[in-house]
């Protein structure tokens, strides 16, 4: 399977990140230390996340030299206004200790007034373009190496992407999981060039044990003498995204790191068991943010 996927940069980027988001204080540190040690080089965090300074912290103390790593950021919803986002982002830099991310992601297509408590900004969420120009300029000032998108869907891609962009989104971040799989967003995705990235791939903590326990994963594991997380990570290489599981559990974080090719017809199997049933997101924040529509419809 492969390492590593080549963006529209040209650069290469790692197929299995270490993923930090609900990586607690006082233990994100150490994570990002025992995934450096195991052979990661791509940490996917955000700026909302709220422990880039611990990551900062043990990338320092791992003295892994910088251009080995990937290190991804998110700009978050209330930053979207183009006077608010070199700000944000030198925010997040300083806060990792770098002076360049390699890939910078818009976090959500909703956009929010910068003071407030999720105030919605109409504009900057109908219309990203603004927001997408600022960080193209990012790009041009050498403060990050790449650009992309994170949760949205196929109307809202297009939407962005019908306009005269210097840089297209290289990448899309996007919860896909056994219980989400999404392949009609993954073929349209391949059919556009567009990489998928899957965060909460093994179904988040809340559904990462029923993941584990689904008989053809199981099958699977004990057909190719690997661990059930192993298949899943390893489905999701295979399937041509990136993969960004998330663990503090030092065990679990080597674990992670090895991907297997597995065999078409299992893969098949695991393909049509994952798409059997009625997809359930286990991310979905409309509800929470009081949005005035559904951010996946
Ligand atoms: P922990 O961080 O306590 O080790 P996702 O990547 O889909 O967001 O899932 C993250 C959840 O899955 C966390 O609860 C994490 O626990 C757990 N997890 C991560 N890797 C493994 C693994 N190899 N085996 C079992 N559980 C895992």
């Amino acid at each position: 399977l492969p390492s590593h996927y080549t963006l529209p940069s040209g650069d290469k980027i790692p197929s299995v990140a270490l993923g930090v988001w609900q990586a607690a204080p006082g233990e994100v540190g150490n994570a990002v230390k025992t995934a450096l040690g195991a052979g990661y080089r791509h940490i996917d965090g955000a700026w909302i996340y709220r422990n880039e300074a611990e990551v900062g912290q043990a990338l320092k103390e791992s003295s892994v030299p910088r251009e080995d790593l990937w290190l991804t950021s998110k700009l978050w919803n209330n930053y979207h206004a183009p006077e608010d986002v070199e700000p944000i982002l030198d925010d997040t830099l300083s806060k990792l200790g770098t002076d360049y991310l390699d890939l910078y992601l818009i976090h959500w297509p909703v956009a929010f007034k910068k003071e407030g408590n999720n105030v919605l900004d109409k504009a900057l969420t109908d219309d990203p373009y603004p927001t997408w120009k600022k960080l193209e300029e990012m790009v041009d000032k050498g403060k990050v190496k790449n650009i992309g998108i994170s949760n949205f869907n196929i109307r809202r891609v297009q939407n962005l992407t019908a306009n005269p962009l210097k840089y297209k989104p290289a990448v899309n971040q996007v919860e896909l999981n056994f219980w989400n799989p999404q392949p009609d967003l993954l073929e349209w995705s391949k059919e556009n060039g567009l990489l998928l990235e899957a965060y909460s791939p093994l179904g988040s903590n809340k559904q990462v044990g029923e993941t584990l326990a689904v008989p053809e994963v199981k099958d699977i594991a004990c057909k190719l003498g690997i661990t059930p997380a192993q298949v899943i990570i390893s489905w999701h290489v295979q399937r041509g995204t990136i993969v960004l599981p998330k663990s503090v559990t030092a065990s679990r974080i080597v674990e992670n790191y090895d991907v297997f090719e597995i065999p078409q017809d299992l893969f098949e199997k695991l393909e049509a068991a994952a798409n059997a049933h009625t997809p359930q997101r286990v991310v979905n924040p409309s509800k929470g943010w009081k949005l005035p529509f559904d951010v996946f419809e």
